[in-house]
């Protein structure tokens, strides 16, 4: 058995924050409770001075395998969750050849069991991802598919994503919204208005996402299906989830660290390495995020983890990629805008990064009680740190060689330590 001694244990489902030991046996949390550490154990961490959570769980990241490999691999991103504290995440479907058929999420899925952490995938909405054909829907969730997205692949025809979610529906998956309106948009990546006019380019405007979050919030409604809004970036779509939830249509939605910590200038500092699908914007924008995952409004934390080459993001601007590598260094951001500067508890930022996600899917983890899987990560909040090396094969990432504060030092999945890795 395995002692964890002296923690804060955090467990905001059972509303616990208090200094205590949590005792692992097998895969399983066996106790919680005080111990003596000198005990007959297997081993002991010493967690005095640090914070124990449940495992994060990211709804969206991307591994690129098969197909982009040399960005990220299923062993090099697991190692990235594991790193940042993430026990469980889900990859989208936007592979090569994408998740669009259920031998290939069979496939993915087998492989993924010899990660030291829970690999899931999304499986791909329409075949190719090219928002004409349907994929099999309720193939792919037979085959395991956690949820159902074309992602960055925007579905743009609206009777398209409503026979998709009737049929998502009946295979009881939710369908997972990238929303930006290509009529909308001039050049991807940054938002239109005063960097992009410095920068000489017309950006994508926030009505691109704002209106077919409102479309789709209806679609929802009118199918009972439910639909999770991605990486939502501007204040407007939080006024149109808002609506949208007070209606009662079944919509979720997530929010990324960087679209929390980051607003539109940080391209002109990082250039490309700020360059991201739905663009930073406005700090108006950031502060409506801010109070939307406050509020409870956005229910989860998602890092759209979106490795890219140094030479693809070395590219002029408008062909640079866009994405952020964001597993490594999402919880030191989100503890900075939410919680250091922000509205938030500590409590309420671990329950955004692990209980709500877990609910959002019915996914293992999210509880530190008794019995729960033993899916934990151990933080330090207030150890200040230089990101310097990733273990992503990628280090896109405006935080690259900035001072953080707040740092994981231990994750454990299914009772096994898995970072730092032994
Ligand atoms: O910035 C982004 N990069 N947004 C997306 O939706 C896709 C992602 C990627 O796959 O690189």
């Amino acid at each position: 058995m395995t002692l964890l001694h002296g923690a804060r244990v955090l467990d905001p489902v059972s509303r616990v924050d208090e200094t205590g030991d949590i005792i692992i046996k097998g895969d399983r949390i066996l106790e919680r409770g005080q111990f003596d550490p000198h005990g007959n154990w297997d081993a002991v961490y010493d967690c005095r001075g640090l914070a124990a959570a449940p495992g994060f769980i990211d709804l969206h990241v991307h591994f690129r395998d098969p197909g982009f490999t040399w960005k990220e691999d299923l062993h090099s991103g697991a190692r990235a969750a594991a790193a940042g504290g993430f026990t469980t995440v889900v990859c989208m479907a936007n592979t090569s050849p994408p998740m669009d058929r259920p031998e290939r999420v069979e496939a993915f899925l087998r492989r993924a069991e010899g990660e030291a952490i829970r690999v899931l995938t999304a499986g791909a909405v329409t075949e190719g991802l090219a928002g004409r054909r349907l994929a099999p829907l309720r193939d792919l969730a037979a085959a395991g598919a956690v949820s159902l997205s074309d992602d960055g692949n925007t579905l743009q025809d609206p009777a398209l994503l409503r026979r998709a979610l009737l049929e998502a529906r009946e295979a009881g998956l939710p369908v997972f919204l990238h929303e930006e309106d290509r009529a909308y948009i001039g050049t991807a990546g940054v938002n239109e208005g005063k960097v992009s006019k410095m920068m000489g380019l017309s950006g994508a405007r926030d009505a691109a996402e704002s209106s077919l979050v409102a479309r789709d919030a209806a679609l929802s409604r009118e199918t009972g299906a439910r639909v999770h809004f991605q990486h939502l970036s501007a204040r407007a779509s939080v006024e149109a989830l808002r609506r949208a939830k007070e209606e009662s249509a079944p919509v979720s939605a997530e929010v990324t660290p960087h679209h929390l910590g980051l607003t539109e200038d940080a391209m002109l500092e990082w250039g490309t390495l700020a360059k991201v699908n739905p663009p930073l914007r406005t700090e108006r924008d950031r502060r409506s995020l801010i109070q939307g995952i406050a509020s409870g409004l956005i229910d989860c934390i998602a890092t759209d983890h979106a490795p890219h080459s140094a030479a693809e993001k070395a590219l002029p601007f408008c062909e640079a990629p866009s994405g952020i590598a964001g597993l490594e260094t999402a919880f030191s951001a989100a503890l900075a805008a939410l919680v250091r500067e922000g509205p938030l508890s500590l409590s309420e930022l671990v329950y955004r990064l692990s209980a709500a996600p877990a609910a959002l899917l019915g996914l293992p983890g999210g509880a530190l009680a008794a019995g729960a899987p033993a899916d934990i990560t151990v933080f330090d909040p207030e150890e200040e740190w230089l990101c310097a090396a990733f273990e992503s094969k990628s280090e896109n990432s405006p935080w690259k060689g900035r001072p953080l504060r707040g740092r994981v030092k231990y994750t454990f999945c299914r009772g096994r330590l898995v970072w730092p890795a032994v």
